[in-house]
């Protein structure tokens, strides 16, 4: 749409020129439909040495979020020194390829610096470091990110509040004040709630439905609910994922796949990975059924900087592209179910 509009914008002052809307992008996931926006998680050491990579981001998706960059670890590795240089470079990558971000991640209990995790702070003295974490993130990065993952994997599998560090210092309504604080500090960022194995109807995800709910009935700034979808052929595809992201929309929600992977037991076979391009086309069919549904991303598209060898012992091969960058059945999948969503 935007390039047909410069295109046509081209055109008109010499009215003689057709300047074709065609350029280096318009063969990517990107271009197939309107809606979800596509988009992939990045490796900012990649994006900086792989120009294969990096062409491949540009020519692929439409929305990018930093796979690591924009975590707490990263962004104030020591207490009070703040750095968020790479988030800098992402944004600016994103800028100039058209490209929407997705900030990730406010509050998580995972990836903080030791400087707090070993820290002995008071429950009042971590609310305050909490607040003014997000108020300086948000706020550096204000008017520049599409949606914030706000809080990422607050609940257990059986629908109760992991224990977490924010939980036990600031009680469950660490979660509300979370949304609140990034709303203030950047207000035109769609608020997310994000998690992991909330794409089937079930303790977790009727658990974080009603935490939705209730926050949106007290009137806390929450938009939308991230639905990270890390998946493995080894276990059924869950059925109730399309139904599921729609009693969200129904809710009044935005509904987003922010973290898609479908990774297998290795080797691989052909068979495999046939399995493996359904549980992709399956997830895309579901996002693009739902009107709500605006993005769905990739956890890395390419299995040259996936994180699932490092993470699941003797799995691997969970996204669209091989090591060389070769398209595996997945990604037709994926183009095929974007392109019946028109
Ligand atoms: C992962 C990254 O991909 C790894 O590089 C890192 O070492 C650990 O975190 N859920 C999330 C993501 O919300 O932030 C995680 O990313 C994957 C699971």
């Amino acid at each position: 749409m935007l390039r047909t509009l410069l295109a046509v914008l081209v055109a008109v002052p010499t009215m003689l020129v057709v300047v074709p809307a065609a350029t280096a992008n318009d063969h990517g996931l990107r271009d197939v439909a309107k809606r979800p926006l596509v988009g992939t998680a990045v490796d900012m050491s990649a994006l900086a040495n792989d120009p294969t990579y990096k062409a491949a981001i540009a020519r692929e998706f439409n929305t990018v979020t930093p796979e690591n960059v924009m975590k707490w670890e990263t962004v104030e590795p020591q207490q009070g020194l703040t750095d968020f240089s790479q988030g800098d470079a992402l944004v600016r990558f994103a800028r100039a390829n058209h490209q929407v971000v997705r900030g990730h991640t406010l509050v998580w209990h995972s990836q903080l610096p030791a400087w707090l995790t070993s820290g002995t702070f008071t429950n009042r003295e971590l609310e305050a470091i909490l607040r003014r974490h997000i108020f300086e993130e948000a706020g550096h990065f204000r008017g520049r990110i599409y949606a914030w993952d706000v809080v990422n994997e607050a609940f257990n599998e059986d629908g109760t509040l992991r224990d977490t560090i924010w939980l036990r210092a600031l009680g469950p309504d660490y979660i509300a004040k979370a949304f609140i604080w990034a709303h203030k500090a950047d207000p035109h960022a769609k608020l997310y709630y994000n998690d992991y194995n909330l794409e089937s109807i079930g303790p977790k995800s009727d658990a974080a439905l009603a935490l939705v709910r209730q926050l949106k009935a007290r009137h806390v700034p929450i938009d939308g609910v991230g639905f990270q979808g890390h998946l493995g052929i080894q276990y059924p595809y869950p059925d109730t994922f399309g139904d599921n992201l729609e009693r969200f929309a129904a809710a009044g929600f935005d509904v987003a796949i922010t973290e898609a992977d479908v990774r297998m037991v290795l080797p691989v076979t052909p068979e495999k990975l046939a399995t493996q391009a359904t549980y992709f086309g399956d997830m895309m069919r579901s996002c693009a059924a739902v009107r709500r549904c605006v993005t769905f991303t990739l956890w890395g598209f390419t299995d040259k900087y996936s994180w699932v060898p490092g993470f699941f012992a003797g799995e691997g091969a969970a996204t669209p592209l091989d090591e060389a960058f070769h398209p595996k059945p997945a990604y037709f999948a994926l183009r095929d179910a974007l392109a019946r969503a028109g």
